[in-house]
């Protein structure tokens, strides 16, 4: 039993970054020189997925489009000899990883996307990515969660503490320490006021799931805001099987939120082989 197949629920429509999303798909603006899916992508592969399933919805093309062959490019690159352009293009799917779309036709909640998945992934452990949580971390968040897995044989949901003001704006978290990093989950929340909320540890974009999930999804009614919620679904889970909280070793940045975006930028552009010297200098002589 591992962790082969991941979840990239793809199908939101990114108003909160209209115009620059009118049409194209949030999950495909760049952080430097990457969209956003390629990251969460990246991040799964590097911990020994191969099946990725997109749950998309309408306008999503370009992501079925950046993952396929770009034969025109190539060829063209290739006539160039632009060796390294074209390594930079056929790494973005290596030959051993697998796409796979399915639709979700109405946007009825994250709960309801992983829902749309759940014949290809079958009675299977699978990761749930948001790729709108921009994780950095070495290892990389979701191998340190599949390392977990691999001990604990449970589901392990990826926590960070948050500030108290913004509970609303996560899946909170509470039960028993197992030790400093892992918390055996005895409840689970979706967005809770302040006072509400039963600690201030959020759930960040990345999920390890045992297949027992789906029966719980499906089982639970709408939650939050109306929605076919994820985190209702997990909290049926935790009644039947245990499910840790793990406080993953890296950075997360809410590529969600404009802030968080920019941020990302500046942050992972400093940190950029090639641009981050220049862009550093460039940031110190900007008189703010
Ligand atoms: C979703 C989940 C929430 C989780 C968050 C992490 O919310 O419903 O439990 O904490 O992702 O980013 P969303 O940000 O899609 O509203």
């Amino acid at each position: 039993m591992f962790v082969n197949k991941a979840i990239f629920p793809v199908a939101g429509l990114g108003t909160r970054f209209l115009p620059a999303t009118k049409a194209q798909p949030k999950e495909m603006l760049p952080v430097v020189d990457k969209p956003l899916i390629q990251y969460a992508v990246e991040e799964a592969y590097a911990a020994g997925v191969r099946e990725m399933i997109f749950v998309t919805g309408r306008h999503k093309r370009p992501i079925e489009d950046h993952f396929d062959m770009t034969f025109e490019l190539e060829v063209a690159l290739e006539q160039a000899g632009k060796q390294e352009l074209l390594d930079v293009v056929r790494s973005v799917k290596p030959d051993d990883m697998e796409c796979i779309y399915v639709r979700q036709a109405q946007a009825l909640g994250l709960g309801h996307a992983v829902l749309c998945a759940q014949r290809l992934v079958g009675n299977n452990p699978f990761a749930v990515l948001l790729a709108d949580d921009l994780m950095v971390g070495e290892p990389p968040v979701l191998k340190q969660m599949v390392e977990q897995f691999d001990e604990w044989r449970a589901s392990i949901l990826a926590v960070q503490e948050v500030p108290a003001e913004h509970t609303r704006r996560y899946g909170i978290v509470a039960g028993t320490h197992v030790n400093e990093k892992l918390m055996d989950v005895s409840r689970i929340v979706e967005k809770p006021a302040p006072e509400a909320a039963p600690s201030r540890l959020g759930v960040a974009g990345r999920y390890i799931l045992t297949p027992g999930v789906f029966h719980e999804i499906s089982n639970q009614p709408r939650g939050v805001g109306g929605e076919i919620q994820l985190t209702d679904g997990i909290g049926g889970l935790l009644r039947r099987e245990k499910v840790f909280a793990y406080r993953y070793e890296g950075k997360r940045y809410d590529c969600g939120s404009k802030e968080g975006f920019l941020q990302a930028n500046v942050e992972l552009a400093l940190q950029h082989p090639e641009l981050g010297k220049g862009f550093r200098e460039y940031l110190k002589n900007l008189e703010i």
